[in-house]
């Protein structure tokens, strides 16, 4: 059995080193088109948005599905219209991303929702990278100080959901809340949010993670011993399968947490994640995973366009900190899946698909909600990757 096993896993490697690459040159080239594209299609989203409401995915009739301010993934539209600015100059995506940050400002004073990084981080932290504004800065670290009021010290862990059914669960996809609580330690030298993201970082590291380096979505924990009461899903397969989203999510969290804090083991956690998918014998070839790298389905299975874009991005930042073999083949992964999302097999015709960037991809399989629709985030992390490529190519 062991010996299928190592089979498989050899045979996936090789599929995931033996993709057709695309020479820098005309990777370069379909990075423009697909940012040029992008923003054409991001024009005809602006044009048809209600006002006060942000793009989330398309309704089961077909018809736009909008989210409020209050909806984890309302930072995605001027987080990726601040990406489109970046990469077009035009300042009509700085008046919408700037237009549609009004109405996310009462999030920052949330302390019922973990996922303030997304919301405020991908929108108001976009705009202090690229136009310094003061006003950016007070709004981020209100929302640092209102997300680390979620944070359980006997577990060492932000608290992620209020439902009901939980003790104190702590999902995967909350790694990517860090960055801002490190933003905000390195804005006002108060070493309690970096200490409070780095604590959660290792909790997340010692219970999520099996011995394979994939993980589990949700572990809940008991809030007066700090213990674990159970390990489970919520939007994965099962609870022992690998959810390919959270995969995405952990890869991208330590990427980013060796990225600020330098400690080694984060780099080591990331390049082990990085192989579990990679080498992954249901890693589909164009690098788009399946919704859940155990899903029975497969090869039938549905596909998460948005993993691959969260690993695509994160596979391209991994590679810059890794020796020479490994920074080479994780570039590469993160080129290809970038490439195959860039291809008609799933991105877009301009005017369609809700003038979302790319389709097909699954939000919630077991909660038969969002499947191979397409997603805010996906279109933003596939935004951050193409520019990321455009970046780092050959530096
Ligand atoms: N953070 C929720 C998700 O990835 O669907």
């Amino acid at each position: 059995m062991k010996k299928i096993v190592f089979l498989l896993l050899a045979f996936g490697a090789f599929h995931a080193q033996a993709q057709t690459k695309l020479s820098v040159k005309k990777m370069k080239a379909l990075a423009d088109e697909s940012l040029q594209f992008s923003a054409k299609q991001y024009k005809h989203m602006m044009q048809n948005l209600p006002d006060s409401l942000f793009p989330r995915s398309t309704n089961k009739d077909g018809s736009l599905m909008t989210a409020k301010f209050n909806w984890w993934t309302a930072g995605f539209y001027p987080g990726s219209c601040w990406y489109l600015y970046e990469a077009t100059k035009d300042p009509a995506f700085k008046q919408e991303a700037l237009k549609r940050q009004q109405y996310l400002l009462p999030d920052q004073y949330r302390t019922n929702t973990h996922d303030l990084g997304f919301l405020m981080y991908c929108s108001f932290g976009n705009e202090l990278r690229l136009e310094g504004t003061p006003a950016a800065k007070d709004i981020l670290m209100t929302s640092s100080r209102s997300l680390i009021k979620r944070y359980k010290p006997t577990i060492g862990a932000i608290r992620s959901w209020d439902h009901s059914g939980w003790k104190c669960p702590v999902i995967i996809d909350n790694m990517m809340n860090l960055e801002m609580l490190c933003w905000a330690t390195k804005n006002s030298g108060d070493s309690t949010f970096w200490n409070i993201a780095v604590n959660h970082a290792n909790t997340t590291m010692k219970n999520h993670f099996r011995d394979d380096y994939s993980s589990y979505h949700v572990i809940d924990y008991d809030t007066i011993t700090g213990q674990v009461i159970a390990k489970k899903t919520h939007q994965g397969h099962s609870d022992a399968s690998a959810w390919s989203r959270g995969q995405a999510w952990g890869l991208y969290g330590y990427t980013m947490m060796y990225r600020e804090t330098k400690d080694k083991k984060y780099l080591d956690q990331a390049r082990h994640i990085a192989d579990y998918m990679l080498n992954h014998p249901h890693m589909p070839k164009d690098l788009v995973p399946y919704y859940d790298y155990d899903a029975p389905e497969i090869p039938n299975a549905i596909r998460d366009a948005s993993a691959a874009a969260v690993m695509a991005s994160a596979l391209l930042e991994l590679s810059r900190y890794t020796n020479k073999t490994e920074s080479k083949r994780y570039w590469n992964a993160g080129a290809d899946a970038l490439a195959s999302l860039a291809s008609p097999a799933y991105r877009a015709k301009e005017g369609e698909n809700n003038n979302f960037i790319l389709m097909h991809s699954t939000g919630s399989m077991p909660g038969n909600s969002e499947i191979d629709v397409p997603l805010s985030y996906a279109d933003y992390y596939f935004l951050e990757g193409m520019l990321r490529y455009k970046q780092w190519a050959g530096k």
